[in-house]
């Protein structure tokens, strides 16, 4: 029996070159968040179950089927993150920050999905929230920021679809409207939406199958029912979306999968990907969950990305550019037994390079292996011969021409050779 372990079904390891992508991604988004004026927040993986069911709805797919729940030995009941919205509102009642608070998030999250190219038990985010403003100013901000985002990591083949849910009276009224349509075809629906369309309607409008796809079309169409406040913030957004080049397209269908969600709701669609798991980000405002979690009313937006959805997009439309340079600057070659790596390494590593070394006391044939290996634009060689006459051989491991690939450098000459050659 084979008694080694591999990850958890619906679970992936990252090891480089791939993680390099992902540190590319992770670098981009947080660099954009501080130029739009978002600061860190770092939230725990768990939380008390009742931040999920309250925050996402206990009726939601995610809350009722979706969530890694577990009692730790205090026995309190706590589940695993599906979301970063309701973990970051929680935190946002708990510490009261001056608003608007404008906060982004990389994390992890969990949910008890069938695992799919593109549909994970564990997945990760990058994401925003925006709290203490029901201004549409920033709607539009949130939305291009993603969109920009989007751009600065070379996609091109995605579409922004938008729409607005209004806030609990516009909506209380489309959902009465959309039930009664509903219960007049009821027995059309699909399997699952014939036991539960009335306890939730909206999530019918989610649904991918062809009859519910058919009976909703036919029905009530949300934007319809907003009241005056809502269409007025609606267009607002749609304005000044406009207003930066940032196309959108009215999607009357779009609900989203958590209770959470009043007025603008988003959601971003990479073509490349085809038509299962190509929602590559999404979002909206919640203007009811900071009360949901026992805090005072305050207006919140913001979006969550998938970065495994990301990552399949750029390879989707082919996009193979770096995302961050991860190239190793020098690798030491040490035939005397390492003691000169292990300064040489410390030495060039303080001033600025990327450094690699071999370790075991390998012969140079395995050395000059590995550091062909490695990358590196160059190896440097230290044999009997430099040691003794202070000296260091510098070999440009890209280069074919053998005489210009080498050159012998003093010791203390080397961090200006490197420098030279590097121009670094
Ligand atoms: P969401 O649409 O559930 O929204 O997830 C956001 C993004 O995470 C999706 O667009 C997708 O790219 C990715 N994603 C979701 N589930 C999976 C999965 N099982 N496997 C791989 N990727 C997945 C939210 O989570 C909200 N918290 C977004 C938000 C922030 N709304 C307001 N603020």
């Amino acid at each position: 029996m084979n008694s080694s372990f591999q990850a958890p079904v619906g679970t992936h390891d990252v090891l480089a070159p791939q993680s390099a992508l992902w540190e590319g991604l992770i670098a981009t988004f947080a660099q954009l968040a501080f130029r739009y004026g978002f600061t860190l927040v770092v939230t725990p993986m768990f939380e008390d179950i009742g931040v999920f069911n309250r925050g996402i709805g206990e009726n939601s797919d995610v809350a009722t089927k979706e969530m890694y729940v577990f009692q730790d030995r205090g026995e309190r009941t706590y589940a695993l993150r599906p979301e970063g919205t309701a973990s970051v509102v929680r935190a946002f009642v708990q510490h009261q920050p001056t608003t608007p608070y404008k906060a982004w998030y990389v994390t992890p999250a969990f949910r008890y999905e069938r695992p799919q190219a593109g549909r994970y038990r564990q997945h990760h985010q990058l994401g925003v929230e925006a709290l203490g403003t029901d201004d549409p100013a920033i709607d539009v901000e949130v939305i291009a920021l993603a969109w920009r985002f989007y751009q600065a990591i070379g996609l091109t083949q995605v579409r922004l679809l938008i729409n607005s849910m209004g806030h609990d009276e516009c909506r209380g009224r489309y959902v009465d409207v959309l039930r009664g349509h509903l219960e007049e075809y009821r027995d059309q629906l699909c399997d699952e939406h014939q036991k539960t369309w009335s306890q939730n309607p909206l999530r019918v409008l989610d649904c991918k199958k062809a009859p519910c796809v058919a009976i909703t079309n036919d029905g009530p169409s949300l934007p319809d029912f907003l009241c005056a406040d809502c269409a007025a913030h609606f267009d607002a957004v749609r304005r000044g979306l406009t207003q930066l080049g940032v196309d959108s397209t009215l999607e009357p269908r779009l609900v989203r999968g958590f209770d959470y969600y009043t007025r603008t709701t988003f959601e971003f669609v990479a073509d490349a990907l085809g038509g299962a798991q190509n929602a590559i980000g999404g979002g909206g405002r919640y203007d009811g969950l900071t009360e949901q979690l026992g805090g005072k009313a305050t207006g919140g937006i913001g979006f969550g990305s998938g970065i495994e959805r990301l990552l399949l997009a750029r390879e989707a439309e082919g996009i193979t550019s770096d995302l961050i340079n991860r190239t190793i600057d020098v690798f030491i070659v040490d035939t005397t037994g390492g003691d000169v790596a292990t300064s040489l390494a410390d030495e060039l590593r303080r001033a600025g390079y990327a450094v690699e070394r071999a370790f075991d006391g390998r012969s140079m044939k395995s050395q000059m292996k590995l550091a062909d290996r490695s990358g590196a634009r160059l190896a440097l060689l230290v044999g009997p011969q430099e040691l003794e006459a202070g000296e260091i051989t510098m070999r440009d491991l890209r280069s074919d021409d053998f005489e210009q690939a080498q050159l012998r450098v003093a010791r203390e000459d080397l961090v200006g050779a490197l420098r030279d050659r590097l121009n670094k």
